[in-house]
């Protein structure tokens, strides 16, 4: 975060839709704005809104995004006056829950207050990496893993992102979770989520894919685009041990028939089927 003298700052807002989220974090990452925030909006697009000072603000946003994300993309860019971003900044950063059991602080460290809640605190500051807690797709993994994960349990998280799986599976009593992030950027940042809880006795992060890893786990967590879970769906299969169970998120409503006819062509069975908005996540067991 900035400096917060009385000189106006500037806004720039613009929404993309999801798909593209990826591509516009990526952007905003080389803007060095002094605060960035991003919203899930109810018809598939996320809203972003980055704050510079004046003197700092970018040159032609509009123009830059759009050649960066390859589709035009409209900024409004707006006059803030006298650090009131920071205030619209740090609201954006309040603690919320996740699922039945977690509270999720993205702002400052959980201080005593957490100790008060009756939720896990976990602390995950919104940075490059997918997974803080308020996408629909994240959600129901959480309640997924909620649900099934029992103390002593492996666990595999394909995907990890900002770790943020692997972490409720740890706080839920799993002995060894396996977390895989095949971007070497998301991965410094689930690592330093990670340390940050001080898990390292029980998870594991690997740098690469479901083919960089090895054993056999009682549950499975993939929140990917549907495309790649289909790709990985083999090796799902086999790392899931006879009798344990998978849920398959990042699936948009209209691919969820492909992904489960993939599914059980692996030889999984499909048990139930939760979804949130657009996303769909499937629920799996590889039968005994
Ligand atoms: C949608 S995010 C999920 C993050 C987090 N698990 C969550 O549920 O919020 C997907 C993550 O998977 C990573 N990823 C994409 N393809 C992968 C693959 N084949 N193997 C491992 N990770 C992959 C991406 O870099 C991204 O960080």
């Amino acid at each position: 975060m900035g400096n917060s003298s009385s000189a106006p700052w500037v806004r720039l807002s613009f929404c993309v839709p999801s798909a593209l989220m990826e591509a516009a974090l990526a952007w905003v990452e080389g803007e060095e704005s002094l605060g960035a925030e991003t919203r899930e909006l109810a018809d598939g697009e996320v809203a972003f809104q980055l704050y510079f000072s004046v003197e700092n603000s970018p040159e032609a946003p509009a123009q830059r995004l759009s050649h960066a994300l390859g589709v035009p993309v409209a900024v409004q860019i707006e006059s803030v006056a006298d650090g009131r971003w920071e205030e619209i900044y740090y609201q954006g950063l309040a603690p919320f829950p996740v699922g039945e059991r977690f509270i999720i602080y993205p702002g400052d460290a959980p201080g005593s207050e957490a100790q008060r809640e009756d939720r896990i605190a976990l602390w995950i500051p919104p940075g490059r990496a997918f997974g803080t807690g308020d996408h629909a797709t994240t959600q129901l993994c959480v309640r997924f893993l909620e649900r099934h994960v029992q103390r002593g349990n492996r666990v595999l998280d394909v995907g990890t992102g900002s770790g943020i799986l692997a972490l409720v599976a740890a706080s839920l009593g799993a002995a060894r979770v396996v977390a895989v992030e095949v971007d070497p950027e998301v991965a410094c940042v689930a690592l330093e989520n990670l340390r940050r809880h001080r898990v390292g006795a029980v998870v594991e992060l690997v740098e690469g894919t479901t083919q960089s890893v090895s054993g056999c786990f009682d549950l499975l967590a993939a929140n990917l685009r549907s495309g790649l879970l289909m790709e990985s769906m083999a090796d799902l299969a086999f790392l899931l041990r006879p009798g344990g169970m998978a849920v398959l998120s990042g699936i948009l409503i209209p691919e969820a028939n492909e992904v489960q006819t993939a599914a059980l062509g692996r030889g999984l069975e499909v048990t139930a089927q939760a979804s949130s908005g657009e996303w769909v996540a499937l629920e799996l067991v590889k039968p005994c």
